[in-house]
């Protein structure tokens, strides 16, 4: 875990292109920032399938990205091509680009464990390491050297209350992470995410298993670290892509009658009023108002 980062994008701002510099709008303007990433043609293959075809899109810094669709049109794939964590499934292979500040994501001299420390990734199923609470945030940052207690204490602490969990856990950071409800567990996840500090925060579905109170804490403590960080959120769930997101990339499933293959497509990707509201797409009308999927 200890290989030299030079190779990626240590320091993002400054594998930044002159031509990407990043130009944020003025408040309230409707003009995206910097696209961070940008998916040009990518195709992800698990051994001879093809799972999805052809997705294009840029996602924006700062702005929290909500992927829609029905089950198996390839939401989970094309999140895990963000961050190179297909690099893990046996037989996945991605074919077109990815770019993430500007450099290629899949260059050979990209190091994948790198890139997941720089791209987090938080899952549908809390996840808690069987070590205390401290641990399980302390974890990452431990890998990346860190041993001094007082620093440790000051990122657990910080990483918990950015993740919205520091006051139900303060007095009970040696307890384990295996002993938190459903909600808590998931936020620790998180806050074992941002303990290391990364630049993007990909989650796959991470309320599917809360109730509503849970998911209603984790969709604010979304709005509230996104001034920092830029989140790409897969959800089965409409109304929380029109809670939290400012951008909608809604996939379906495209099935070819004359060889019987599904292969996953990007259709329609937009500001989130307008995917919801003015679709031009009768596929994204038909999905959002509920008529299929
Ligand atoms: N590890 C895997 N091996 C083989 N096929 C997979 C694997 N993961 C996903 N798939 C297939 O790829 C397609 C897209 O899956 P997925 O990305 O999980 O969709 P979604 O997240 O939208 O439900 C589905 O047909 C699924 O069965
Ligand atoms: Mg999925």
């Amino acid at each position: 875990m200890n290989e030299p980062e030079q190779n990626v994008i240590a320091n993002p701002q400054s594998a930044e292109p002159e031509s990407q510099v990043r130009s944020r709008p003025a408040a309230g303007a409707p003009g995206p920032g910097t696209a961070i990433f940008a998916a040009q043609d990518v195709s992800v293959y698990y051994s001879s399938f093809r799972a999805v075809t052809d997705v294009s899109l840029s996602i924006y810094e700062n702005e929290i990205t909500a992927f829609i669709g029905p089950s198996g049109c390839g939401k989970t794939t094309v999140l895990r091509t963000l961050n190179r964590m297909n690099d893990l499934v046996a037989g996945a292979r991605v074919e077109g680009e990815v770019h993430y500040r500007g450099a290629s994501l899949y260059a050979k001299d990209v190091s994948p464990t790198a890139v997941r420390r720089r791209i987090g990734m938080v899952f549908q199923k809390p996840n808690p390491f069987p070590k205390s609470i401290f641990d399980n945030v302390a974890y990452g940052p431990r890998i990346n050297g860190i041993r001094n207690r007082g620093e440790l204490n000051e990122i657990v602490e910080r990483a918990l209350r950015q993740a919205a969990l520091w006051d139900e856990v303060k007095n009970r950071l040696n307890a384990s992470g295996l002993s938190l409800s459903g909600g808590q567990a998931q936020r620790l996840c998180i806050a074992r995410t941002l303990a290391v500090e990364p630049d993007v925060v990909l989650m796959d579905e991470p309320c599917s298993a809360l109730d509503p109170i849970a998911t209603g804490a984790i969709e604010d403590l979304m709005r509230e670290i996104k001034s920092r960080y830029t989140i790409v959120i897969v959800t089965h769930n409409m109304q929380q892509a029109t809670r939290v997101s400012d951008r909608t990339a809604f996939y379906s499933v495209l099935r070819d009658e004359h060889s019987d293959t599904r292969t996953g497509v990007l259709v329609e990707y937009g500001r989130t009023e307008q995917i919801f509201e003015d679709p031009v797409d009768s596929r994204t009308k038909a999905y959002v108002t509920g008529r299929m999927g």
